[in-house]
């Protein structure tokens, strides 16, 4: 199974299909009750952005199997996407909003301080003479995965591994020390991640009040943490 299996960069023409796949496999998260159109937005912006980790997986026959999304350099990838797509990004969230009312009660309770805030921060920068954030003294690199997502028929068969791998590697060719990714406590996905060799480390809850558990998975030998990674069995 594994072989019919192809990664490549998520492009301009996977953009609807990908969106779409992603709010039906990830349908827990509130990204996915936003509507077709700001995910697929959303999914330009994030393609668009440097330092987007964004792959799809594809069977021979060109059928869409899976996705992941990350992020070499996660704080530049944000600012970034907030800078050129923000402002849209936000019109079409509170367009979709208006006519969902539990959507709307949802993002006010949650999150709609946080994104107005982001926007004023971005009007104010544009007025700002004050050069963008360097990211400070050199610290250890840390990348970031997503989301992962594989179409529901096709799960078991070897294309979140195929995925991760490459975006593993991405992260080793970008100089990363670490990548890092959160889920769910509830959902088997810890369990998957654990096989490949992705450390637990903690838990936390996310600024919108959601629990999670943080994974990291070293990419350095002598890099930070004790250790190394367990190893990942095939
Ligand atoms: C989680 C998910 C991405 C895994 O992808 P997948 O294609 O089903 O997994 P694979 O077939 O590549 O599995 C790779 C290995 O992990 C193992 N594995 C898969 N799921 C596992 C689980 N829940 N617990 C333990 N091991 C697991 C497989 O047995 C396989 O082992 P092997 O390579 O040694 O034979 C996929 O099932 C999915 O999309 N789930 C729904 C969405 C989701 O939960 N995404 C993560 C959000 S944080």
């Amino acid at each position: 199974m594994t072989g019919s299996v192809r990664i490549r960069p998520l492009t301009g023409a996977d953009l609807a299909e990908a969106s779409a796949l992603h709010r039906e496999i990830l349908d827990m998260e509130f990204l996915a009750r936003c509507g077709p159109g700001f995910m697929r937005a959303y999914y330009r912006a994030w393609v668009e952005a440097p330092g987007a980790i964004s792959l799809v997986a594809r069977d021979e026959d060109g059928e869409l199997l899976g996705v992941v999304l990350g992020a070499t350099d996660p704080a530049t990838h944000v600012r970034a996407m907030v800078r050129q797509r923000g402002a849209g990004l936000v019109a079409r969230l509170a367009l979709y909003a208006a006519g969902h009312p539990s959507l709307a009660r949802e993002l006010l309770v949650t999150r709609a301080r946080r994104y107005v805030g982001g926007l004023a921060r971005l009007v104010a920068s544009r007025f700002s003479r004050a050069p963008e954030p360097s990211g400070g003294p050199a610290g250890p690199r840390v990348g970031e995965i997503t989301h992962v997502l594989v179409r529901a028929d096709r799960q078991g068969s070897g294309v979140g591994r195929a995925l991760l791998d490459v975006a593993v590697a991405e992260g080793r060719a970008a100089g990363l020390d670490e990548l890092v990714l959160v889920t769910p406590p509830d959902l088997a996905a810890g369990g998957f991640y654990r096989h490949l060799g992705w450390r637990a480390d903690g838990e936390m809850t996310s600024r919108s009040g959601e629990p999670f558990v943080r994974y990291r998975y070293l990419l350095r030998a002598g890099g930070l943490g004790e250790g190394g990674n367990p190893p990942g069995p095939r």
